[in-house]
C-alpha cells in the first residue's frame, strides 16, 4: 500500500518538477516563512505545504524554497517535515485534501493520548479562587469559563511534566511519531545531513529567543546565593533584552545565530557569571528598562565589577540539537514567566504590574506574589535550558518561544540570504508569509505591532533598526526588527487585502525594499515581494488538555482540509510565484476519506460538559499568592496568541 502510494506520487510529481523548474526565473529566490500559533499553526503548515506541492513548489524530490523559516507551532510542522520522510509523505505529498484531513485526525488522536494520562493537581484548580475569593475589595468575581478549564488542564499538564516544557514536547512528538511509524525521528540530530531527501536543498530556520540572563539556584553552598549567568559580548558589555536566536540548518552548518552581529564580529556570545541574592526586587532591574522603558533604552550595559571574567557561551545542546530540542525552544510560549530568567521575568511582570496597579492587586501585593514565584523553582523549566535535559552551568542560557522576539520569522530568513548568497541584491526575493492567526485577531493591537514592526511605522518612529523597542501590545522588549524602508500602517495593509470567497482566509501582495539592520545582518536595497496569507481560523492557540483536544479534532482536521482544497488560494500562489495556472498533475480524484473510523473514535469519547465548570470545592490554599500570580500570567499568556 505504502509502496504503491510512493510510486503514484513519484510519477505524478515528476511532471510538476519539470514544469516548475522551467518556470522559475533565475533572478528570483523563493522563500516561505510562517508565524506560530500553537497547534493551529502546525496543522495550517500541513495544509499550506500541501497547497505548495499542488502548485509545483514542493515535491518528493526537492522544493523550490531555498529556505523555510518558522516560529513556535509552525516549527512543530517544519521539524517534522524536515526530519521525517513519513510525515512529509503524509502531509506535503498527501494525494488529496481528504487524505490530509485523515492524517490530521490521526495526529490529534495520538496527541489526545498524551493529554489523557494527566492527573489533576489541586494547585491547578483555581475555579473557586477566581470565582469568589476576597483577596481585595475591588476584585471582580471573574466568571468561571472556558479559559479556566483550559488553564487547569494546561497547569495539570505542566505539573505532570514537572513544569518541564521540553519534556512535554518530547512526549507529544513521540506520540505523534507513532502515528506515522517513524518513532526515532524526535531524537534525530537536526543537522544538514539528516534532512530528508526533498529538503536537502532547503535551509531550515527556526525562530527562538535567548534570554539576557539565567540563574542557577542556590549553588553557593556557603552563602546560599544564586549565580546569575549574563549573556554579553566580547567588550565586557551585557545584553539588556531578549535576543533573536535562529536555529539554522544548511549544507555546512547547524546551530544558532543571534541578532548580535553588530557587536560580535565573530558571532560569539560571552557569559559573565555573578553571585546574586535569591530574593526578587523590581528595583534591582533598572538597567533592564522595565515597562514603560526610557526612550533611550540601551541594548548593552557595561559589566559591573562583581561579574566574573568572560567565558564563551557554550554551544546549545552540545552543538548537536535534536528535533525535539529545536521544536521545544521555538515554542516555549510561557517561557517569559520562568523565574530562572531574572530580567526577562521582571520585564514581563513589570508590564503587568503597570496594568494591574489600579485594578486587581496593589503594587505591594503584586511584588510579594512576584517574590513568591521567584522563590519557587516550580516554573523554572517553562524556559528551556540550552543544555536540556542537563542542568544549566555558568556558560549556558535559557531559550523561549521565538514569538517573544518575532512571530513571523521574516528577518532571520532574509538575513540568512544576505549572510550566505553572493550578490544577494541582484535578485528579487519572493516570500510567502503564512500568518496562521486566529479568527478575530486581525487588526488587534498585537497583530498590528507584529506586522508593522518590519516597516517604517508610527510605532517605531525614532528607533533605528536594531535598537531597543518595546511595543505596547507585546509582552517583552527586543531589538527592533525593522527591515523594510517602506512606510506602512494598517489602513494601507487592509486596503491590500483580498478576501477569498467561502473562506476566512485573506491575502495581500506587497512589494518592499529592505533597509539596513546590522544587528540581524540585513543590508539595504533588497527587492522583496511578499504574498501574505492570513488564516483567520476560529481555532484557539493552546490546544492543551483533554477537553480542548477532544473538541478540536474535527475543527482542526476540517481546517487542514479546507486549506489544501482551496482552489482560489492555489491560483493566487501560482500567480505569485509565476507558475502556469493550467498545470495540475497532482489533481487526482481524491480517494474517499476514511472519516468513519475517526469519527467513531471521537464520538465514543465522553461529551464534554467541562467547559462550564462550576466546581466550588477548592479553596485558596497555602500557595495562594503564587497561584494568583501564576493564574494572572497564565491567563494572560493564554489569551494572547503567540
Ligand atoms: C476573606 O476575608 C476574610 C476577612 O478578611 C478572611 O478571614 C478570609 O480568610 C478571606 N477568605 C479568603 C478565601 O481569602
Ligand atoms: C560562595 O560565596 C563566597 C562568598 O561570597 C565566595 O567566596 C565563594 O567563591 C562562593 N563559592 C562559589 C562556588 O561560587
Ligand atoms: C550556512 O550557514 C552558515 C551560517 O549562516 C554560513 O556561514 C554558511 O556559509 C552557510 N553555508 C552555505 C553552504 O550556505
Ligand atoms: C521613517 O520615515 C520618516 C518619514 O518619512 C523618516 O523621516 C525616517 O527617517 C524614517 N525612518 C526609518 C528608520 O526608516
Ligand atoms: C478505509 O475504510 C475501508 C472500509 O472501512 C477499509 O477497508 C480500508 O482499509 C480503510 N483504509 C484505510 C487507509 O484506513
Amino acid at each position: 500500500m505504502k509502496l504503491f502510494l510512493l510510486l503514484l506520487l513519484a510519477s505524478s510529481s515528476t511532471t510538476c518538477t519539470v514544469q516548475a523548474a522551467t518556470q522559475q526565473d533565475d533572478d528570483v529566490v523563493f522563500r516561505w516563512t510562517s508565524t506560530g500559533g500553537g497547534w493551529r499553526a502546525m496543522f495550517a503548515g500541513m495544509g499550506f505545504a500541501n497547497l505548495f506541492q499542488q502548485a509545483g513548489l514542493m515535491d518528493d524530490d526537492h522544493t523550490h524554497f531555498s529556505a523555510i523559516s518558522t516560529n513556535s507551532g509552525a516549527s512543530w510542522f517544519s521539524t517534522q517535515a524536515f526530519y521525517s520522510t513519513e510525515f512529509y509523505t503524509k502531509t506535503v505529498m498527501a494525494p488529496s485534501p481528504a487524505d490530509l484531513k485523515f492524517f490530521a485526525e490521526e495526529w490529534m488522536i495520538a496527541y489526545l493520548s498524551v493529554a489523557k494520562e494527566l492527573e489533576e493537581y489541586d494547585i491547578c484548580d483555581i475555579t473557586d479562587f477566581l470565582g469568589g475569593s476576597n483577596m481585595t475589595e475591588e476584585q471582580p468575581a471573574a466568571e468561571p469559563g472556558p479559559l479556566l478549564t483550559v488553564f487547569a488542564e494546561f497547569c495539570n499538564m505542566l505539573m505532570d511534566y514537572d513544569g518541564d516544557w521540553t519534556a512535554f514536547i518530547d512526549d507529544m512528538m513521540a506520540s505523534a511519531a507513532l502515528v506515522y511509524g517513524d518513532t526515532t525521528f524526535p531524537t534525530r540530530i537536526a543537522n544538514g545531513d539528516n534532512r530528508i531527501a526533498p529538503l536537502r536543498g532547503t535551509d531550515l530556520l527556526v525562530q527562538s529567543a535567548l534570554l539576557a540572563n539565567a540563574r542557577i539556584r542556590a549553588n553557593n553552598m556557603t552563602t546560599g546565593m544564586d549565580t546569575t549567568v549574563n549573556i554579553g559580548n566580547r567588550n565586557e558589555q551585557l545584553y539588556t533584552l531578549t535576543l533573536s536566536a535562529a536555529y539554522t540548518v544548511n549544507d555546512t552548518f547547524a546551530g544558532f545565530q543571534y541578532n548580535t552581529l553588530d557587536s560580535n564580529d565573530d558571532g560569539m556570545l560571552m557569559t559573565y557569571a555573578q553571585s546574586t541574592y535569591p530574593e526578587h526586587a523590581f528595583t534591582d532591574f533598572e538597567d533592564y528598562h522595565l515597562y514603560p522603558p526610557a526612550s533611550n533604552a540601551e541594548i548593552l550595559q557595561p559589566q559591573t565589577p562583581q561579574e566574573q571574567p568572560a567565558q564563551e557561551f557554550a554551544a546549545p545542546f552540545g552543538g548537536a540539537a535534536t528535533v525535539v530540542q529545536v521544536a521545544a525552544v521555538s515554542s516555549a510560549a510561557v517561557g517569559p514567566f520562568s523565574p530562572a530568567g531574572p530580567s526577562t521575568f521582571t520585564q514581563a511582570l513589570s508590564k503587568m504590574r503597570v496594568a494591574l496597579e489600579d485594578d486587581f492587586l496593589t503594587k505591594s501585593i503584586f511584588d510579594r506574589a512576584a517574590n513568591r514565584l521567584y522563590a519557587s523553582p516550580l516554573l523554572d523549566k517553562f524556559a528551556v535550558c540550552t543544555q536540556w535535559p542537563n542542568p544549566c552551568s555558568e556558560t549556558d542560557g535559557l531559550m523561549i518561544d521565538g514569538g517573544l522576539v518575532d512571530n513571523a520569522a521574516i528577518p532571520i530568513n532574509i538575513a540568512q540570504y544576505h549572510l550566505t548568497a553572493q550578490n544577494p541584491l541582484d535578485k528579487t526575493l519572493k516570500i510567502v508569509v503564512t500568518n496562521t492567526n486566529e479568527a478575530g485577531s486581525w487588526d488587534s493591537d498585537r497583530m498590528n505591532a507584529q506586522l508593522l514592526q518590519y516597516f517604517n511605522t508610527s510605532l517605531n518612529q525614532g528607533v533605528p533598526p536594531g535598537d531597543y523597542i518595546w511595543f505596547d501590545a507585546l509582552p517583552l522588549p527586543f531589538r527592533s526588527p525593522q527591515i523594510f524602508q517602506d512606510s506602512m500602517d494598517m489602513d494601507t495593509l487592509n486596503a491590500l487585502l483580498e478576501p477569498i470567497d467561502g473562506s476566512d482566509m485573506t491575502t495581500a501582495v506587497l512589494q518592499v525594499t529592505t533597509t539596513d539592520n546590522p544587528a540581524f545582518g540585513i543590508q539595504a536595497g533588497q527587492a522583496v515581494e511578499i504574498l501574505l496569507i492570513n488564516l483567520n481560523a476560529p481555532i484557539t492557540t493552546f490546544i492543551v488538555g483533554k477537553t480542548i483536544v477532544e473538541q478540536m479534532i474535527t475543527p482542526v482536521a476540517d481546517m487542514v482540509h479546507d486549506i489544501a482544497a482551496n482552489e482560489e488560494l492555489l491560483a493566487r500562489i501560482k500567480a505569485f510565484f509565476g507558475f502556469p495556472p493550467t498545470q495540475d498533475t497532482s489533481n487526482q480524484t481524491p480517494p474517499p476519506a476514511n472519516d468513519t473510523t475517526t469519527t467513531a473514535t471521537v464520538n465514543g469519547m465522553p461529551n464534554n460538559n467541562g467547559l462550564q465548570s462550576t466546581s466550588a470545592a477548592a479553596t485558596t490554599n497555602a500557595v495562594g499568592w503564587s497561584v494568583v500570580a501564576v493564574t494572572m500570567m497564565m491567563v494572560q499568556a493564554l489569551a494572547s496568541s503567540l
